[in-house]
């Protein structure tokens, strides 16, 4: 029996460039929401993709003198597919919308908005950022007064001239949802979080909301209105849409009806069009809203927005290939609280590595598991009686993954992570204090040292698990090294407990899961020095 529904989204990528590490950023984090959900056995389902429609892709295409469909192509080959292997993403569906799945399933929501009297032909006047997609209000925008646009009117994001666009097009009677959406929020808290982008889109929709215009005829890169072909639908109104083209709606009401509602992770820039736009659509279509609109903060570079466009965009792998992906995952969910702007530096980057990943994790493992192949031939001993600081050890675990659990239902990664490590923190202080190599000089207190040790091994192996969705690939490695997965005739007939992978976390805390008689193999340092002369 599955387990209660948990589909989370990315945003959806536009392909005229290739990733940074902004972009990484979103994936990681909802990779590993994906992961700790699916280890807690719930129902779950990860979708991201990319967004190929509209003038901005057009544009690069024409630029880069090919088409914009062979453009798109290109770059989902070469960049964003080998992105999510470079951060080791378990997505399980990537959706693009050229796929044919999706365009059919827009055009069954659009015609069924227009049949329901919820799309009119109107006149539009009014300002446009190809950079953002987006039409600007004045506020929106300021004039330069030095510079290449002097004197312009430019997109206070992207900083470029915006362009005036007069046409007729065909438009969404957005304005009508003006009250419903503000019940929405008053009544359901939760749906646009954190609290700094709740208010600010409670603010704008206070303001007042215009009729939205969803069509352009000026170019053709983009899904025909079907009741008039001289018209594109407008790129955002068929972005958002692949929240729920992906999963069925239209096309299969049992896959849509599992999976539908989901969560979006967004950056915050991008939270108005998922928290009012997005649920505006979806609720003249009667359908569900989303359960949670999430904004997260910006990485920032010289404090500013990373961003290709102002030359500050870092490539994932410039990371990655030094570092390697867990660490990347672990780095930026640990130095920035999730929902936050957070500053990227590599001073800080590798100060973490080493101190936390290197020093205290990887050390932790590799110290543990060369006392029990020492001192024990590599099969981990049978505790004896639990002195105070034993079960401190247990404590600490056990709080731990309360509280992590706790922190990741409410999406703050970074508490989670940093509730986990107070169990490296408290393993390392414990192996000082109880110097299980000075036990092992002298007979006697044989039993004790079994009982450090099997503390020892068996906080990593809580360790190990509770990690796994942050580094995936170094705890599998130790997973293996606590011979969890391969319990032999020593461990007095227990069942192995598994991949890592099948462990799940809301047991994490509970103490005993690694049977005595478990055989370790000893191992390469998970997180090894970096020659300062790399970075
Ligand atoms: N195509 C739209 C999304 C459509 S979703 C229906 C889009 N694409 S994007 O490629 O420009 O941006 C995707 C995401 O990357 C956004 O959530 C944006 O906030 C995020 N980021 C871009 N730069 C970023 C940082 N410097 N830091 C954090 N996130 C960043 O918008």
């Amino acid at each position: 029996m599955p387990g209660e529904s948990f589909y989370l989204t990315t945003p959806i990528f536009y392909v005229n460039d290739v990733p940074h590490i902004g972009h990484a950023y979103t994936e990681v984090a909802a990779d590993i929401l994906t992961r700790w959900h699916r280890q807690s056995g719930d129902d779950t389902w990860l979708l991201t993709g990319t967004d190929e429609h509209g003038q901005k892709i057009l544009r690069t295409a024409v630029a880069n003198d090919t088409t914009p469909k062979e453009w798109a192509d290109k770059l989902v080959r070469d960049a964003w597919l080998p992105l999510l292997e470079t951060l080791n993403v378990a997505n399980d569906d990537f959706i693009r919308t050229t796929d044919e799945r999706h365009e059919t399933a827009v055009l069954i929501f659009l015609q069924k908005l227009y049949d329901d009297g919820f799309i009119y032909k109107g006149e539009y006047e009014g300002y446009y950022c190809v950079g953002c997609e987006e039409y600007k209000q004045l506020d929106d925008l300021m004039e330069t007064a030095d510079g290449d646009y002097a004197g312009q009117l430019v997109c206070k994001i992207h900083g470029r001239p915006v362009e005036v666009l007069q046409e007729t097009n065909y438009f969404f009677k957005m304005s009508q949802f003006q009250q419903p959406l503000l019940d929405l929020y008053e009544s359901q808290p939760e749906f646009v979080q954190p609290a700094s982008v709740r208010n600010e889109i409670i603010s704008f929709v206070r303001s007042g909301l215009n009729d939205l215009s969803i069509s352009r005829s000026s170019f053709d890169w983009g899904i025909q209105i079907p009741w008039d072909t001289s018209h594109v639908l407008y790129v955002w109104f068929d972005a958002l849409l692949n929240y729920i083209t992906a999963i069925g709606y239209g096309t299969d009401d049992e896959q849509f009806a599992r999976r539908w509602p989901g969560t979006h992770l967004v950056g915050k820039d991008i939270a108005r069009f998922h928290a009012v736009i997005w649920p505006a659509m979806l609720m003249a279509a009667g359908i569900q809203v989303p359960t949670q609109v999430f904004g997260h903060g910006w990485l920032l570079v010289g404090g500013e927005k990373m961003s290709k466009s102002k030359l500050t965009g870092i490539a994932p792998n410039e990371i990655t290939d030094t570092f390697g992906s867990d660490a990347f995952r672990y780095y930026f969910m640990r130095a920035i609280s999730f929902g936050q702007d957070g500053s990227f530096s590599w001073e800080d980057l590798s100060a973490r590595y080493q101190s936390e990943l290197a020093n205290g994790f990887g050390n932790l493992a590799s110290r543990v598991i060369a006392m029990v192949s020492r001192y024990y031939d590599g099969v981990v001993p049978s505790p004896g009686p639990y002195g105070e600081a034993d079960l401190g050890i247990q404590k600490t675990v056990r709080d731990a993954a309360s509280a992590a659990n706790t922190a990741i239902a409410r999406l703050a990664i970074h508490e989670a992570l940093a509730a986990v490590w107070t169990i490296v923190e408290e393993l390392n202080g414990y192996i000082t204090i109880q110097e299980p190599w000075v036990l092992a000089k002298d007979e006697a207190p044989r039993e004790r040292l079994g009982t450090v040790l099997y503390t020892a091994t068996e906080g990593l192996r809580a360790l190990a698990v509770l990690l796994s969705p942050i580094i995936p690939e170094s705890t599998e490695v130790l997973w293996s090294a606590l011979g969890a997965d391969s319990l032999g005739a020593d461990s007095d007939g227990a069942d192995s407990l598994g991949t890592v992978w099948e462990q799940l976390l809301p047991d994490a805390g509970r103490w005993g899961q690694l049977p005595a008689g478990s055989r370790v193999t000893p191992i390469e340092p998970l997180f090894p020095r970096i020659e300062p002369a790399v970075v």
